[in-house]
């Protein structure tokens, strides 16, 4: 059986390459870290995404066995695979969007934080490729610390003179996935009826859920919006630890990846009215950097919605996940100015 390696001139990948370049509709993407829990779950996914026409799976292990298996599902992206640093720019050229799930997850008793010294490197190492090789791309970034990890591709790109804030977003959407679906249990709905808007970042206190504006119009408790809010903020945890040592969500993560990077997608293709949160440069707060309800576009982020009316626990927790998240993005920026 031919690798994908072996395969390279051969006319099963030329023919792949020719249908690729022959303007088969849709976009290319890649996926950095594609051989991890999240990343496998993801190319998986990703490939069965009819607006991908070109799929890279990039990872610094185990990319080539991924890529086989992946590249003979039945669909129509077709995909290649690229192992280690020196193949990261070829994964990157042409492509329109850039899904980043690199780097290490937490173990029980750690906070997302304790993961900025191992994977704000890996981040900086991947963006410093984006801006050699794609630097038009949108790109998604979930790699942890996201409140931190945003700051530092920002600083990335602006060094390297290709920062455009629209482009640039941290995946805050399994927050909203994970509210969704507590919600809707608590009010007895289907999760598809229910959107909760979550704004902030993406650790403990600065998730913060907006419990007062979820579609459809209802009221909770002050009990039922303590509990709630504390079980949307603390979804990862309750995850690490069920896992025991094994990682951190992979699975739903996967799932809320696609969801974010499908939406994505269809703004890029002109679709109208595509509204989704997500941590972006913003000046929605003081802070630089916020995630709140954003318009997806041809270019990116179009348009960056205010918080609107809080009540008195929402406007409490603005203040506390403010200050949690000046920290973490100051110490993405001085990572890279410093
Ligand atoms: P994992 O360890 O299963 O997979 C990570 C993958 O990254 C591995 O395959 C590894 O080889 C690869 N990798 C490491 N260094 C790399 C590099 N320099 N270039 C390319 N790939 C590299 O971890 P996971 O469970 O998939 O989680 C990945 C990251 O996503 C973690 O930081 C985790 O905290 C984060 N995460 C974020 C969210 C979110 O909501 N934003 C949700 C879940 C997990
Ligand atoms: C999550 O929210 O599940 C991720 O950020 C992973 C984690 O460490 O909790």
């Amino acid at each position: 059986h031919p690798s994908n390696a072996q395969m390279e001139g051969g006319s099963v990948l030329e023919r792949a390459n020719c249908r690729a370049k022959g303007g088969a509709p849709g976009f290319k993407v890649a996926i950095l870290g594609a051989a991890g829990g999240i990343g496998q779950s993801l190319s998986m996914l990703m490939k069965m995404n009819p607006l991908v026409s070109v799929l890279h799976l990039y990872d610094v292990v185990n990319a080539p066995g991924v890529t086989a298996d992946i590249s003979h599902m039945d669909t129509g992206a077709v995909v290649r695979g690229f192992l280690g640093q020196p193949q990261l720019d070829a994964a990157l050229t042409g492509m329109d969007l850039v899904i980043i799930p690199a780097g290490v997850p937490r173990k029980p008793g750690m906070t997302r934080d304790d993961l900025f010294k191992i994977n704000a490197g890996i981040v900086k190492t991947l963006c410093e490729g984006i801006a050699r090789s794609c630097p038009n791309a949108i790109v998604n970034l979930i790699s942890n610390p996201v409140n931190s990890t945003v700051p530092i591709a920002a600083e990335v790109f602006k060094k390297a003179g290709t920062y455009d804030p629209k482009r640039l977003l941290g995946v805050t959407m399994l927050d909203v996935v994970r509210a969704n679906t507590f919600v809707a249990e608590v009010l007895g709905l289907d999760p598809r009826e229910v959107k909760v808007p979550v704004v902030g970042g993406h650790a403990g206190v600065t998730i913060l859920p907006l419990l007062s504006q979820v579609k459809p119009p209802c009221s909770f408790t002050k009990d039922e919006t303590e509990y709630l809010t504390k079980r949307i903020q603390d979804g990862g945890t309750e995850v690490v630890q069920a896992k025991a040592g094994a990682g951190s969500a992979t699975l739903s993560m996967a799932y809320a990846a696609v969801k974010f990077a499908d939406c994505c997608l269809r703004g890029l293709r002109g679709d109208a009215n595509i509204v989704e949160c997500a941590y972006v440069e913003s000046r929605v707060t003081e802070l630089p950097f916020f995630a709140t309800q954003v318009k997806l576009g041809r270019g990116g982020v179009e348009e960056i919605y205010q918080l609107g009316p809080l009540n008195e626990y929402e406007r409490a927790g603005l203040e506390e996940a403010k200050k949690e998240l000046a920290t973490s993005i100051e110490k993405g920026v001085s990572f890279i100015r410093k």
